[in-house]
């Protein structure tokens, strides 16, 4: 289908200029010139496979009954040409993608805070999404559009499938073991999103099949990823290659977070601590990770498996802790300052 600026379609929409282009469709800006000054976005089908005709179907419906200020608004469809044409608003802010490409310059706190409250947002919304029974399947910046600074989600195009884009897929989904409504495969990409946002570009850009998805199971960051530690650990526990190991739901990521912290999972229940206390340290240490140069004594280490493990209880475990460090007369303390690789 050829489209050009200047073109009247459906009596009412003037064609505009091109908005984005993805890899089926085509989206334009239009003015509706029956409302006068007002201006819409109409997706196109750009390529002529028969079997996508009914995602973009799915696409419409799905929206059509998504009606919430987190997702792209839809107003109605007609045919051009044959060929159906998706008629949503008009997001001004252009995608994340874009705005991650343009680079504006803005104070680096002032962007982390901005990135914080688009997650939040992306959170609530993808919880009410996950909870009317829908897995949206392609969440990532490109899918992702601003309307008066909220993150808004589009693109529903693989709603319910196990289909994806594989920078931002879970290294399950890439064995084509994914469950087609588990939610925690959105949660994946959304860990993978706000990496990519804290790193300014995807953390594993240009890294294609094995090397991809060793770095998907190792969480490889860039040496030079500079971030706040809890906001580190949140991104990560979302986008840890085991769904069991992931935040379970959006609404836990966003209480995360809200509280700027990763909740620790202790017995039954849940306990949040604060990631720069010295027990968030052993507990790191105790589970394997690496992303500290981290000396503690044997015993300690013994203690915060336990507790891990749920075979003690907290105060428990700080006491023989403090028999511990009096035995040892040394806290347990870190050093973040090494340039390796990391791995969580
Ligand atoms: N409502 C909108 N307002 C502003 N820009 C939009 C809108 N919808 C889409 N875009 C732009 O067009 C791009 C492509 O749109 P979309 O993701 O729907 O297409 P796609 O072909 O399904 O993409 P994919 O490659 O993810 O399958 C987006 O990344 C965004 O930049
Ligand atoms: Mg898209």
């Amino acid at each position: 289908m050829t489209l050009a600026a200047g073109q009247h379609l459906d009596n009412k929409y003037l064609l505009l200029h091109t908005l984005g282009q993805g890899g089926f469709g085509q989206v334009w800006l239009a003015q509706d010139t029956v409302l006068g000054d007002h201006h819409v976005a109409i997706k196109f089908l750009t390529t002529t496979k028969q079997h996508l005709d009914p995602s973009f179907l799915v696409e419409m419906r799905t929206l059509a009954g998504l009606n919430m200020p987190g997702i792209v608004t839809f107003h109605h469809h007609f045919t051009h040409k044959g060929q159906l044409a998706l008629v949503m608003e008009h997001c001004p802010g252009g995608s994340l993608a874009q705005k991650l490409r343009k680079k504006q310059p803005m104070d680096a706190a002032e962007w982390v805070n901005q990135a914080v409250r688009w997650l939040l947002q992306l959170c609530d919304t993808l919880a009410a999404v996950h909870a009317r029974g829908w897995v949206h399947h392609d969440i990532k910046p490109a899918n992702i559009l601003l309307r008066d600074g909220m993150a808004v989600i589009a693109d529903f195009g693989i709603v319910n499938t196990t289909g994806g884009t594989v920078t931002y897929s879970s290294p399950s989904k890439g064995m084509g073991l994914a469950q087609r409504d588990d939610p925690r495969e959105d949660i994946y990409a959304l860990g993978v999103t706000l990496l990519e946002l804290l790193n300014h570009s995807h953390p594993w850009h240009g890294l294609e099949g094995n090397a991809l998805e060793a770095a998907k199971r190792q969480r490889t960051l860039p040496a030079d990823l500079d971030a706040r530690t809890w906001l580190l650990e949140i991104a990560l526990r979302a986008a840890h290659p085991e769904g069991a190991l992931r935040f379970q739901t959006a609404a836990d990521m966003g209480s995360a977070l809200r509280a700027r912290s990763v909740p620790v999972r202790v017995g039954q229940g849940h306990e949040t601590v604060n990631p720069l206390s010295p027990l968030f340290l052993v507990y790191m240490q105790a589970n394997g990770a690496l992303r500290y140069n981290f000396t503690a004594p044997k015993q300690v280490l013994e203690i915060f498996r336990a507790l891990c493990q749920g075979q003690t209880q907290p105060h428990e475990a700080l006491c023989k802790l403090f028999d511990q460090q009096t035995k040892h007369g040394q806290t347990a303390g870190c050093n973040q300052g090494h340039q390796e690789p990391r791995r969580l």
